[in-house]
C-alpha cells in the first residue's frame, strides 16, 4: 500500500449497488468483501457478483485501488475465493484472521499459483493483513517482516477479537476502546513499523457519528496510523481530510528539514526554543514524502 492511501471502504461483495456506489465515494481504496458481510449461504453468489464487478472496474483508467477480502485460511473457502477473483487482477487481497507472517507466506503461495495460471506477472497482487482478530494472532504481531514481498499494510480488528477474547464489549461508556483493544491496536502499530509497512486503523462502526469518527481518526494519526477503513461512504470525506497532511503540518516539517540543512552535519537543532534531533528529522521527512504522494 502506498502511504498515499488514506481511506479504504468496505463494500459487501454480494451487493452490486454498494460496490457501484463505492466507486464514486471518494475512497482511495475499496475492499470488496467476501467474508463477514456476506452470509454463509451467499458465499458462492458473492464470488460471482464480485468477479463481475472486478472485471468491469479493474480496467478503468481512473479508479480507486480495489482489494478483495477473502475468507480466512481455516474456513475452507479461501481457495474458491481466490479462484474466483485473482484472474480479474485486483490490486490485492485482504487476509482476515491472519496469525503472523506464516499465514501471509501461505497466502502468497496460493496467489502465486493463480497468477501463473492467469498469466499475471508474479507479485502483481499485494496483501493486506488483519493482524489482531484471534487471541493467537496477538502473539504473532511482530512476525510479519520478510513474510512476503506482497505485504503492503497491516490493520487490526476489534469485533472478532471481542468474540475471541470473550469480552462483554470493546468500548467503554465514553466510546473509547477498552484495554484489551488498545493493546491490540498498539501491537498493530508496532508490528507494522517492525515490518516496515503502513499501519491502517480499523473501522468505526457508529457510522452516523461524525464527531466520534473525526476524533478517532485524529487519535489514529497521532499514534502512527496513515489510513483508516470505512464501512459507509459518508465516512470517507472525514477520513480523507484527517489523513491528508495539513498545510501547517507540511510547513512545520519543511521548517525542521530547512533547519538541519542550514547546519550540515548537526545532530540537533533548535527551532523557536524547542529541540529537534534525528527522530524529528525522520518524522518530518516521512510526512513530506506522504504529502508529495
Ligand atoms: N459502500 C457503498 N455504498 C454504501 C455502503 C458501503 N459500505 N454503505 C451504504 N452504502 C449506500 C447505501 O446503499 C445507500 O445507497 P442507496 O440508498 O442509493 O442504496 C447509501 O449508501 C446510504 O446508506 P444508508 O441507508 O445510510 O445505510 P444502510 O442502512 O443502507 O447500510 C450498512 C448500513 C452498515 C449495512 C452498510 O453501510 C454496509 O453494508 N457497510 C459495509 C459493511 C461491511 O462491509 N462490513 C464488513 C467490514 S467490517
Ligand atoms: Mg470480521
Amino acid at each position: 500500500m502506498s502511504s498515499a492511501v488514506r481511506s479504504l471502504l468496505f463494500v459487501p461483495g454480494d451487493s452490486p449497488r454498494k460496490m457501484e456506489k463505492g466507486m464514486t465515494s471518494g475512497a482511495d481504496a475499496l475492499i470488496v468483501d467476501l467474508e463477514d458481510s456476506v452470509g454463509a449461504n451467499n458465499k458462492a453468489g458473492a464470488r460471482v457478483t464480485a468477479a463481475a464487478f472486478l472485471k468491469e472496474t479493474i480496467p478503468q483508467a481512473t479508479r480507486p485501488r480495489i482489494y478483495v477480502r477473502v475468507n480466512a485460511l481455516d474456513t475452507g473457502l479461501t481457495d474458491d475465493d481466490l479462484d474466483a477473483v485473482v484472474g480479474a487482477k485486483p490490486d490485492g487481497i485482504l487476509l482476515p484472521k491472519a496469525e503472523g507472517g506464516a499465514s501471509v507466506t501461505h497466502l502468497d503461495a496460493k496467489i502465486t499459483a493463480r497468477e501463473a495460471r492467469a498469466g499475471i506477472d508474479e507479485g502483481h497482487l499485494k496483501i493486506l493483513a488483519l493482524a489482531t482478530e484471534t487471541a493467537a494472532a496477538l502473539f504473532q504481531a511482530g512476525t510479519y517482516g520478510g513474510s512476503s514481498p506482497r505485504l503492503e499494510g497491516l490493520t487490526w480488528g476489534a469485533e472478532d477479537l471481542s468474540a475471541a477474547l470473550g469480552t462483554e464489549t470493546n468500548r467503554d461508556a465514553h466510546g473509547e476502546f477498552t484495554e484489551p483493544f488498545r493493546f491490540a491496536r498498539t501491537l498493530c502499530i508496532a508490528g507494522a513499523a517492525a515490518a516496515g509497512i503502513p499501519a491502517m486503523d480499523t473501522v468505526y462502526v457508529d457510522f452516523r457519528n461524525d464527531a466520534g469518527l473525526r476524533r478517532e481518526c485524529e487519535e489514529a494519526r497521532r499514534d502512527g496510523f496513515t489510513s483508516k477503513f470505512a464501512i459507509h461512504p459518508a465516512q470517507i470525506v472525514i477520513i480523507n481530510d484527517v489523513f491528508t497532511p495539513s498545510p501547517e503540518a507540511i510547513a512545520a516539517a519543511e521548517g525542521v528539514i530547512a533547519a538541519f540543512a542550514a547546519q550540515p552535519g548537526a545532530g540537533v537543532v533548535a527551532i523557536g526554543g524547542v529541540m529537534y534531533d534525528v527522530p524529528h528529522l525522520k518524522r518530518a521527512q516521512r510526512l513530506l514524502s506522504r504529502a508529495r504522494r
